[in-house]
């Protein structure tokens, strides 16, 4: 059962905006046009994916978000979903892996079983765009309510998420810090790496 705070999060953010450095990815891959979405909850990079024309294999660890997906994409032959988390999903061959605001949520035990599985997902010349949390963020803060949200979040420095793309050219590399709203309507301070790295030959 979904706390208020995830089905508010989950019906604001179905159609939320897609963000400059995803199109940039999109942009730069090449391939099989096989995208893989983790934790893709609503699904607003699905649709857009699929309107670029990818097939989309996605995934998210909460079932009412994969539900959701379903009521949206059914009928959609291109886009297949799964129950599952970052570092028990079985990676498809992909040309696109995308990770929006969802590994704030990794486990920390996951993560670098997640990055071996992307890096084995993609193919020669594979993109990966991610979003990661950092330590300034309001969900870095001892005040975040991590029981209403998705629990424990996980806290990136520059130099941790450069070690994590050893194997890849950085193509793109935002870091933001802004004050701002959650899709909720709250007030948030944002601090987030946003990046596009292309695997290395
Ligand atoms: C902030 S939402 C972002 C959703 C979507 N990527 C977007 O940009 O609209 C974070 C999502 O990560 C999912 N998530 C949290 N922990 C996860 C895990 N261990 N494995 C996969 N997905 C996870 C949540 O269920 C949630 O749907």
């Amino acid at each position: 059962m979904l706390t208020k705070e995830l089905q508010e999060y989950y019906q604001n953010s179905k159609y939320g905006e897609i963000r400059p450095e995803l199109k940039h990815a999109i942009s730069i891959s090449s391939g099989c046009s096989i995208a893989i979405d983790c934790g893709c909850g609503a699904g607003a990079n699905i649709g857009h994916l699929i309107s670029a024309g990818f097939e989309v294999c996605a995934f998210d660890v909460q079932k009412e978000a994969v539900s959701l997906c379903d009521e949206r994409y059914a009928s959609n032959s291109l886009v297949s979903l799964s129950v599952s988390s970052f570092g028990s999903y079985v990676y498809p061959k992909a040309s696109l892996i995308v990770a929006d605001a969802s590994l704030f949520f990794c486990p920390a035990g996951e993560f670098d079983q997640f990055m071996e599985k992307v890096q084995k997902s993609l193919q020669p010349d594979g993109v990966f765009y991610g979003s990661f949390l950092g330590a300034r963020d309001s969900m870095a803060s001892p005040d975040y309510k991590s029981e209403a949200l998705w629990g424990d979040v996980l806290i990136f420095s520059e130099s941790k998420i450069k070690r994590a793309l050893n194997n890849f050219e950085i193509h793109k590399w935002v870091e933001l810090e802004v004050d701002g709203f959650t899709p909720t309507g709250e007030a948030h301070h944002w601090h987030l790496f946003i990046v596009v790295a292309k695997i290395s030959a």
